[in-house]
């Protein structure tokens, strides 16, 4: 049983990263660039209205911040692992370097579906979108290449009369050609797409201020400051008749998935020139903008139209109309396209990087850690993450998976915040170019907010997270266990920890 317990040694994460093998091409504000790609998407343009309005109220703005605030703790823990091993594979690579293979492996696997499931779910969003501009042009596609063959109503699958989301599938092919190609190329193309977003964020959020009428903020909170349940049993505030958690927390814990993503700027370590100093700049920076951004576009929504009357699946643009600036929608929407494709973009390069990692490790095939001769992109695992999302994008319904990527995601970063913890004790001497400011008090802050938040989703995500968690189990134990590089090279398991680099 001891290859379970075997840490990768801390030297050795780092020597992999000073291999060269991907192009160091990153600078500063293309880091801050590639997390503002990553985060401002779906949860902002389509989840805000429906949470606002059937969930918390104006207090979103308060979720908002809690969220906010929850993956700034994370993050700073991410800052310091990823400017201490700035290797690929973020999150999985801290892992096994403090708590061992098979927590790295559980830790991977909890990114693919972070990264891989989240991207499929964004597929699914942009489909929406492009088709909503594509109606401003009086083009409709067909029904059977324009949906998902199975819905999600209610906690059952439906079938539908399409066979297949077409626009989803082509968008992830596009993407998937396009990251390997370069990551430079992918990089320049996402400053362009996160430029337009930004732009447009920040107009909504200028002209909306002209409209926002104080008295629609009261009543503030109108379902309460908490919502939190324990596998189906109330704990804290409202629920509705079927048991889901309502209030400023419960919100809180939905449009987490609005900030998911700056976590993706650690899997670019090895793209990164100086990772040591920008890694933290990048992680950071990303965050905080956005963290602004958020907070003042649901104080201008909620501010314009009572929370009662905001539309649930395009708040921000139908608030804009409601208040008669119609010619708002489809700049919004178009801002929107742009905002989900740099979603999109960064995720599937995320999954990829992680994928790398694992294989180069042995704990998944070797040939995905390929890495492409003239492009020098790990393209085998970049076609691997584009089949696996493609096939997810067109043929699944992903209303549930949005759910299920922000307890993926919550796991993730509490993981991480307990890793830094564990590392400060084991190696307290290791280089830190960046140190998470008053530990162990932030880390484990920044943990027990993600518990929190894993308790105000409703209870079937935590069923969903332990089913996708006993597959890779199958997974390691029929595959990566015996074929670890790690485990395979005798180490013991405490050994290699013990060197620090
Ligand atoms: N934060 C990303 C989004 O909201 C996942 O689309």
């Amino acid at each position: 049983m001891a290859g379970l317990w075997v840490k990768k040694p801390l030297a050795a994460a780092a020597a992999e990263a000073k291999g060269d093998s991907l192009r160091r091409v990153l600078g500063p504000w293309a880091l801050i660039a590639l997390g503002i790609g990553a985060i401002i998407g779906t949860g902002i343009f389509v989840a805000t209205g429906e949470v606002a309005r059937n969930v918390t109220g104006p207090a979103l703005m308060v979720s908002y911040v809690l969220a906010g605030v929850t993956c700034l703790f994370a993050a700073m823990c991410y800052a310091e692992f990823a400017a201490m091993t700035p290797v690929a594979g973020s999150a999985y690579t801290y892992a096994y370097t403090t708590l061992g293979e098979l927590f790295a492996w559980v830790i991977g696997w909890d990114l693919i579906l972070e990264y891989a499931v989240g991207a499929a779910t964004v597929a699914n969003g942009w489909s929406s979108y492009f088709q909503r501009i594509l109606a401003r042009f009086d083009v409709t596609l067909p029904a059977s290449i324009a949906t998902s063959p199975l819905a999600y109503e209610g906690g059952e699958f439906v079938v539908t009369s399409a066979v297949i989301n077409l626009p989803a599938v082509l968008i992830v092919g596009l993407l998937t050609v396009i990251l390997i190609k370069g990551i430079r190329e992918s990089a320049n193309l996402n400053a362009v797409m996160v430029a337009v977003k930004v732009g447009a964020v920040v107009f909504v959020i200028a002209a909306g201020a002209f409209y926002v009428n104080p008295d629609n903020w009261t009543p503030f909170a109108p379902y309460g400051w908490t919502g939190i349940n324990f596998f189906g049993a109330e704990v804290a505030g409202q629920h509705t008749p079927a048991g889901k958690p309502l209030g400023m927390v419960a919100g809180a814990a939905l449009i987490f998935f609005a900030y998911i993503g700056f976590d993706a700027v650690s899997t670019q370590a090895e793209e990164a020139k100086n990772p040591q100093r920008d890694m933290p700049v990048g992680i950071l920076g990303s965050l905080l903008i956005c963290t602004v951004l958020y907070v003042a576009v649901v104080a201008v929504l909620t501010g314009m139209v009572p929370y009662t009357r905001i539309d649930e699946k395009a708040g921000v643009a139908t608030a804009f109309a409601q208040v008669g600036l119609r010619w708002v929608d489809p700049l919004v929407a178009a801002a929107a396209l742009a905002g989900i494709t740099s979603v999109l973009l960064v995720m599937l390069l995320g999954s990829a990087r992680v994928l790398m990692a694992m294989s180069r490790d042995g704990l998944l095939p070797r040939f995905l850690a390929d890495v492409h001769p003239t492009y020098r992109t790990p393209w085998k695992s970049t076609v691997g993450v584009g089949l696996f999302v493609g096939l997810f994008a067109g043929l699944l319904p992903l209303g549930a998976l949005l759910e299920l990527t922000n307890i993926g995601t919550l796991f993730a970063f509490a993981t991480v915040c307990g890793a830094v913890v564990v590392l400060r004790r084991t190696h307290p001497d290791a280089p830190r170019p960046f140190r998470v400011p008053l530990s162990p008090l932030v880390p484990l802050l920044g943990l027990g907010l993600c518990v929190l938040l894993m308790l105000s989703l409703p209870a079937q995500n935590w069923y969903r997270l332990f089913a996708w968690m006993a597959l890779g189990l199958v997974i390691y134990f029929a595959y990566g266990r015996s074929h670890s590089v790690l485990g395979r090279s005798g180490v013991s398991p405490g050994g290699p920890a013990g060197s620090a680099p």
